[in-house]
């Protein structure tokens, strides 16, 4: 336990450079041994390869023809963009990526072996280039119906509805796949509260307009989300009873219009008709 405590608590690097950004760290992430004498690392914010000193980077800027990350931009609305990047294609891209997001994930193993995952690049685009934001990673191939493995949105963007945009994509992908799916176990504070909200306000929107006459099944056809996920929802707003075994839905209009309101708005929708993609194969 100790040894966990120590591995999960001391951080080796402290702040990090990124784009426009400073950026304090909060966790460690098990950089290759050579970056162990850092305290701050310089990343390239297109192609997020990581440097020790300031020099070498705006070196590496001279020379690094990325304005964007590397795949296919598959979604494009307003200043927003999404890229999916292949781990196989880009391989160090993908393990690059992986070292960032360690540094904001508790108790989450980074996978060297970015082969297996997609990556969902979200970027607010300028003329300057196209600036990673957030992202999550999928498996290619899940055998527990996860439709994301990892999710960040990076601290300066926190708290802004990014999180809740990259949640409603991923779910949009599974959508579009014909499944259902579930962000993988466990999840964070920060990542419950966040998929908390999102279900809420997904569930109680189509429970108000359909008057509260929809099973559980339905939900999960119209949604992507995995029955059990909807099942704690529900349960946590009090809007579910047990009746002859079953679980029914009692959505009293008094008791939904007061959540309603509780669950206020976010503000970033995914605009479907702006998602072109089809699902890996
Ligand atoms: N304090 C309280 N509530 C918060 C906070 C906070 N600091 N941050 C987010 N929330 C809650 C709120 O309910 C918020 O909705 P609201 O603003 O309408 O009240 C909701 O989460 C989502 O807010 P967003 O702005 O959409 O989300 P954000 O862009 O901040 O991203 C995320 C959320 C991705 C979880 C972010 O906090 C993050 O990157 N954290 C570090 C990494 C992490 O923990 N990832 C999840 C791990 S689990 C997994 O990967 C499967
Ligand atoms: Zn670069």
């Amino acid at each position: 336990l100790r040894e966990h405590e120590e591995f999960t608590k001391v951080k080796n690097i402290a702040t990090i450079e990124l784009g426009r950004y400073e950026i304090e760290t909060w966790y460690f992430s098990p950089f290759p041994p050579e970056y162990n004498d850092c305290l701050k690392l310089y990343f390239c914010e297109f192609c997020l390869n990581f440097m020790k000193r300031k020099e070498q980077l705006q070196r590496h800027m001279r020379k690094c023809d990325l304005k964007h990350p590397p795949g296919d931009e598959i979604y494009r609305s307003g200043t927003l963009s999404m890229f999916e990047v292949d781990g196989k294609k880009n391989k160090v891209y993908g393990q690059n990526l992986c070292y960032l997001a360690k540094l904001f994930l508790d108790h989450k193993t980074l996978y060297y072996d970015v082969d297996l995952f997609l990556f969902y690049i979200l970027c607010e685009c300028d003329e300057r280039g196209c600036h990673m934001v957030g992202y999550f990673s999928k498996e290619k191939h899940s055998e527990e119906s996860y439709n994301l493995a990892c999710i960040l949105t990076l601290p300066p963007y926190q708290r802004k509805g990014y999180g809740k945009f990259l949640i409603a994509f991923s779910y949009e992908l599974s959508k579009k796949e014909g499944k259902v799916g579930t962000p993988e176990r466990p999840l964070s504070d920060l990542g419950l509260l966040s998929y908390r909200g999102y279900w809420t306000r997904v569930l109680l929107d189509i429970l108000k307009k359909h008057k509260g006459n929809i099973s559980i099944k339905e939900l999960s056809d119209m949604t992507a989300i995995k029955a059990e996920d909807i099942l704690s929802t529900l349960q946590s707003l009090e809007l579910i009873q047990y009746r002859k075994g079953q679980h029914v839905i009692c959505a009293d209009p008094k008791v939904l219009d007061r959540h309603l309101k509780a669950a206020g708005r976010g503000g970033l929708e995914v605009d479907v008709s702006k998602l072109i993609w089809t699902p890996y194969k």
